[in-house]
């Protein structure tokens, strides 16, 4: 998804745009490009492809002395991935960047082009910086033109702008798209629009609000409310720590995120457990009451961990749950009842169709939660209550760590929701509360377990296509499985209740249709085992996962013995995210930056 970077100040402008695009690279993009004004003259580069063609094409482009400077990362929306598409986007005497999409550029293009503009690009944000223009020529300032171009744009943004008319400023605007600027030891201003790329330049940072706008100059910080009222800033620290940030010696991040699962988890675990319940500091004691139902929502990965969610808040807190796709629920005129408890759940908490149907719920008067990675992210600000799952910085595309935690948190919850509703025994949230604490234990990676898969998945490179089956609560750890395979390989894969695949799926079985069935012992064992068995007496190609020697399978990954089946599925995740991982390898993929996917999905 689209990144943005900016900076005013002495410093090595170009460097530092660079490095904080480079910080942004695992959010997926295919173009990327910098404009810098320095001594009234504009300068900009830009190249489609990874960074390293920006860099290779402004090897020879000093920045030496106060400059202001803008940069971006673009994943394509409106227009292909051209070098023309590429931000920034350039006027007569100005430079825009944009993430988002403005809903309207069509009307205002339409009549830019019958002032006689010509636009370069397919984009939708190239109006911006035309339309600025215009309106530099009726009004009495570039901020006032700037003002009056944002009241103009309708859609979600968070925007970047300099002008030669106003040579040492940066205009910005926030709405719907993060948006932050960062301030450093001599007062330089650095803007991105996540934190990643300020950590190590910046101690403090101010993230915008929606319908924010301003300026900043060498001296001054100017923040509006969307009711044009001066705002003070509000300055929190930034985390310090890199290293955590960076690959540790594997190979790719997402081998690095498998084998944190164990310590994020223990860290999600922490000051939450007592002998006999769940603790959670951020909602308040009377948070449920009232609460006569839970609705989950959320897209990806993060929508897998709902449906889990599902099966343990209807069998742990005995409370009505169900389970929505953001993108689904936002445009069918969904009935919200007040006693429902509107829980969203993403990684990033930006991801543009989750953080829709949480306004949707707000503004129907329902209470909201939102399970998240990301502190400050616009969902954290927007839900009334929110639990952190303290997974830190994931930066491979596909998803790993986040889920473990956010499995980790509602598991958590189930009990805590039970415990209010006295929906469990305090001897039964007690046996599960003390289960809770092997869950790291279960997650962590033996070379053994590795080395096995490594060997295994050379055989899972070809066919025309791969099952994973599972039952109850092992259905959405398919579904995961699946996810994770098809995002990163590129293979066909398909998650299926194990008892569904002989109304329809069973028909494609053949030897070379891949079976990775998930048979949990302490989860009705003897039914997964007969759909298995099933497909294995048509001849499909199965590797079964299960602590229980299977011998009807090609292929066999022995868990060990849980005694519990949430200690079984999180075992079994591990080995799914490691299959996925090595298969991928082995086609030679860019496993962190997988093809035409982004980490943080901020368009609808
Ligand atoms: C997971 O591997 C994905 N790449 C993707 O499905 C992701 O989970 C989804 O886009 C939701 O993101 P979020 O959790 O940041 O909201």
């Amino acid at each position: 998804m689209c990144g943005i970077v900016g900076y005013i100040g002495k410093k090595n402008t170009k460097k530092i745009l660079l490095d904080g695009l480079k910080e942004l690279e695992y959010r997926g993009y295919d173009s990327a490009g910098i404009a810098v004004l320095q001594q009234g003259e504009f300068s900009s580069y830009k190249a489609t492809g990874k960074l390293i063609n920006l860099q290779e094409k402004t090897k020879d482009f000093i920045t030496d002395k106060f400059a202001v400077g803008i940069g971006h990362t673009r994943w394509a929306t409106h227009g292909k991935p051209t070098e023309l598409n590429a931000h920034p986007h350039v006027g007569e005497s100005s430079y825009v960047v944009h993430n988002g999409i403005i809903e309207n550029y069509a009307e205002l293009k339409k009549e830019l082009l019958t002032n006689g503009v010509t636009f370069l690009s397919q984009t939708d944000t190239e109006v911006i910086v035309h339309q600025f223009e215009k309106n530099l020529k009726t009004v009495s300032s570039p901020f006032e033109a700037f003002k009056e171009t944002i009241s103009q744009l309708q859609g979600a943004y968070a925007i970047l702008l300099v002008t030669k008319s106003e040579p040492e400023t940066i205009f910005f605007a926030k709405n719907g798209s993060p948006l932050l600027v960062g301030i450093d030891t001599d007062n330089d201003k650095y803007f991105a629009s996540s934190d990643t790329p300020l950590i190590g330049y910046c101690s403090d940072v101010n993230y915008f609000e929606d319908g924010e706008y301003g300026y900043v100059t060498p001296d001054t910080l100017r923040i509006y409310s969307k009711e044009h009222q001066l705002q003070e800033p509000h300055f929190t620290k930034l985390p310090t720590n890199k290293l955590s940030a960076q690959k540790d010696g594997y190979r790719f991040f997402m081998e690095k995120e498998i084998y944190e699962q164990h310590d994020v988890i223990t860290d999600t675990l922490l000051g939450r457990l007592s002998e006999s319940s769940v603790h959670f500091d951020e909602l308040e004691t009377d948070f449920f009451e009232g609460i006569e139902e839970i609705k989950l929502c959320a897209c990806g990965t993060s929508y897998h961990a709902a449906l889990t969610a599902s099966y343990l808040f209807e069998r742990n807190s005995k409370i009505k749950t169900s389970v929505e796709v953001a993108s689904e629920l936002r445009y069918r005129e969904p009935i919200l009842s007040k006693d429902t408890l509107f829980v969203v759940i993403s990684q990033s908490g930006e991801t543009a169709d989750t953080l829709e149907t949480l306004k949707m719920a707000k503004n129907a008067g329902l209470k909201t939660l939102v399970i998240c990675n990301v502190d400050n992210s616009s969902m954290v600000r927007l839900a009334d209550a929110s639990l952190l799952t303290r997974a830190g910085v994931e930066k491979g595309v596909a998803s790993t760590k986040a889920f473990a935690t956010q499995v980790t948190i509602f598991w958590m919850l189930s009990l805590y929701v039970a415990k209010e509703r006295e929906a469990l025994s305090q001897a039964e949230i007690i046996e599960q509360v003390a289960l809770l604490r092997e869950v790291p234990s279960s997650v962590k990676v033996s070379d053994a377990l590795h080395e096995r898969i490594k060997r295994l998945s050379k055989r899972y490179l070809h066919g025309h296509g791969f099952f994973f089956i599972g039952r109850d609560i092992f259905f959405p750890l398919a579904l995961e499985g699946a996810l994770k395979l098809k995002e990163i390989s590129y293979l066909h894969a398909e998650g299926y209740p194990s008892g569904e695949m002989k109304h329809g799926p069973i028909a494609l079985a053949d030897p070379e249709l891949f079976t990775i069935a998930l048979l949990p012992q302490h989860l009705l064992y003897e039914k997964a085992k007969s759909n298995v068995e099933e497909l294995s007496a048509r001849d499909a190609t199965i590797c079964a996962i299960s602590p229980l020697v299977f011998d009807k399978a090609d292929d066999f990954i022995q868990t060990q013995s849980h005694k519990h089946y949430m200690l079984e599925f999180f075992e079994m995740m591990v080995i799914l995210q490691l299959l996925s991982l090595e298969i991928s390898i082995r086609l030679g993929n860019d496993v962190d930056m997988p093809r035409n996917l982004a980490k943080s999905v901020t368009v609808e």
